[in-house]
Order: structure tokens, then C-alpha cells, then sequence
């Protein structure tokens, strides 16, 4: 059950790309892999696409669990060509799969660095950044979060797709 989900996340997240998503006028680069954007959304919410906010007045949402500082420093970006400071751009950006997957990434690469000191900058690392935030990473992660997450990568490891995950 739970790696059919994963899957139809992971589906989901290359049929739409970023088309949809529109940033401040820059193009996307992308340096998260599809397989590890599935096993950090596996691990902070179970990849439940439900639409939630699941502390609404601190502002947590969505499948990856973003919060309203994390969209700022993502680059705000909104869809349906609605205005970034519109009421409820962030969360409605939040809560659509592929703008919450875009803004990862736009974090990720605003934030990229080597949290657990292995000399690599991967998944691993963007876990953490996710979790802990740009500058906290190199903290203790949370049991539940870290467990579930390393379980998804060994999942796609044994399908011989580990590579794919850096
Ligand atoms: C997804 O989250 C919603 C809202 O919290 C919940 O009602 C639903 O049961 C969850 N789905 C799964 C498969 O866990």
C-alpha cells in the first residue's frame, strides 16, 4: 500500500514538471531527484495528497509539510498566475503537489550544503534541510521522520533506483 503510493506520487510529480509553476521570472533548476522528493514527502507526511494544512495558524501544508517562511525563502511561488502576496497563495501553492515539489527544489538549491558532513551534498542532506531547515541541518532529526525516510530510500535501493536517489 504504501509503496503504490509512492509510486503514484512519483507518477505524479514527472507528468506535470513545472510548466504549471510560475517562479519571479527565473527558470527552475532542479537538484532533487523525483525518488528523493518521494521518500522526504514519504517520510514527513506518508505522501498523503490530501489538501491540509496541518497546523493552520502556524501555516504547515501540504503533501511536504512547507511552512510560510519555507515558501518565502522557496521564491513564492504560486499557481494559477496568482499573486504571490495574494491571501492564499502560499497555501494554495502548498497544497498542490507539483508547486510544493518545485518549491523543495528552490529551496534545495537556494540552501544546498553538506549537513552530515559525509563530503557529498544528496538526498540525505536535502532531508535534513527539509526537516531541520537550512540552518539547523546538521541537528539531531526526529526518530519517526529519519526512520521513515531512511526505509523509503532502501525500498527504491533494492529496486537497483538507489543511485537515482543522490
Ligand atoms: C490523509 O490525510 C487525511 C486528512 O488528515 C486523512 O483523513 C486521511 O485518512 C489520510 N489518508 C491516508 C491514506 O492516510
Amino acid at each position: 500500500m504504501k509503496t503504490y503510493m509512492s509510486y503514484g506520487l512519483l507518477i505524479l510529480l514527472i507528468a506535470y514538471k513545472s510548466q504549471f509553476v510560475q517562479g519571479q521570472g527565473h527558470l527552475l533548476d532542479k537538484p532533487v531527484t523525483e525518488l528523493c522528493l518521494t521518500c522526504i514527502c514519504e517520510a514527513i507526511s506518508g505522501c498523503n495528497a490530501t489538501a491540509i494544512c496541518t497546523s493552520p495558524e502556524k501555516g504547515v501544508c501540504g503533501l511536504f509539510r512547507i511552512t510560510w517562511a519555507y515558501w518565502v525563502d522557496a521564491g513564492k511561488l504560486t499557481i494559477n498566475g496568482e499573486h504571490p502576496d495574494a491571501e492564499r497563495a502560499f497555501i494554495n501553492c502548498a497544497n498542490d503537489p507539483h508547486c510544493a515539489a518545485n518549491s523543495v527544489q528552490n529551496y534545495m538549491k537556494k540552501f544546498n550544503q553538506d549537513c552530515n558532513d559525509d563530503g557529498e551534498m544528496d538526498c540525505h542532506d536535502y532531508a535534513r534541510i527539509h526537516k531541520l531547515g537550512a540552518y539547523g541541518c546538521k541537528g539531531d532529526m526526529p526518530y519517526k521522520y529519519q526512520s521513515a525516510f531512511e526505509e523509503c530510500i532502501e525500498n527504491f535501493e533494492d529496486q537497483g533506483l538507489g543511485d537515482k536517489t543522490d
